[in-house]
């Protein structure tokens, strides 16, 4: 089976995706993480290069091969992650948020290796919240005209169900558009197959995509493309 041509709708844009996940040195060999994996974000940058954009993906940490014909900047702390997506949304007309951003990070990396103490008491570990790129791009808007997308990673609770989440964070990130899955027991992370509600701006669900990360990542193009 060939899969058909995808339409070649994202020609002449460039499309700026940020991958993975970041990590926050503790000492010079532990770190504070999170298990994306960077799967989505590659078949975004895969599907955006296949519908004809000039693609840069930030990638933090990512194990996976290079995508062919496309620009990957390596970076490991959201500081890093933050200063590479500054500087290639300048020239983007599309930016999208796929990494999962660590939200604190250790106020200080030890210079040497943390050793246990005689006594057995544990020291506690001293963190401070990084900076929240996303809303920080959709605030300053970088270049006018830009879309700006976010993923949210969401797995609900007893009071509160996943697009409900979804719902706040898209008011309060003021991205154009906002992917909401749900992870955790076994979803999304480290997996091929994903499920997302695409949602706009106000909160208001625009549609839902389920399938491999491809697909995923095609219905998501389908939206920007519709905004313009
Ligand atoms: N994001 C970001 N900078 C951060 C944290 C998150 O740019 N410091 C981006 C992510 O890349 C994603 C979106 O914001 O596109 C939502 O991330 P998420 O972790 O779901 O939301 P948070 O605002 O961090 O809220 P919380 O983790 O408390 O649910
Ligand atoms: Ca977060």
């Amino acid at each position: 089976l060939v899969a058909p041509p995808r339409p070649q709708d994202l020609a002449g844009r460039h499309v700026v995706i940020s991958a993975g996940g970041t990590r926050e040195p503790l000492d010079p060999v532990r770190y504070l993480g999170n298990r994306s994996s960077g799967r989505q974000g590659y078949a975004l940058a895969r599907t955006a290069r296949d519908r004809g954009a000039r693609v840069t993906v930030v990638a933090a940490n990512v194990s996976l091969d290079d995508p062919a014909g496309v620009d990957v900047v390596e970076v490991e702390t959201t500081d890093q992650l933050r200063t590479a997506v500054r500087a290639a949304a300048r020239t983007a007309d599309v930016v999208v948020m796929a990494a999962a951003v660590a939200d604190f990070r250790p106020v200080a990396a030890a210079g040497h290796k943390v050793k246990k103490r005689s006594d057995g008491v544990v020291d506690p570990i001293l963190l401070e919240a990084n900076p929240d790129i996303l809303a920080e791009l959709t605030a300053e808007r970088l270049r006018p005209g830009q879309v700006i997308v976010g993923f949210a990673a969401e797995t609900g609770d007893e009071h509160t169900t996943v697009l409900e989440y979804g719902r706040a964070k898209a008011r309060r990130k003021g991205a154009d558009l906002l992917a909401v899955n749900a992870v955790g027991h076994g979803l999304a992370f480290g997996t091929t197959d994903n499920a997302v509600t695409i949602l706009d701006r106000h909160g208001d669900v625009l549609g839902a995509a389920v399938g491999s990360k491809d697909e995923v990542a095609d219905a998501l193009w389908d939206e920007v493309c519709r905004l313009g």
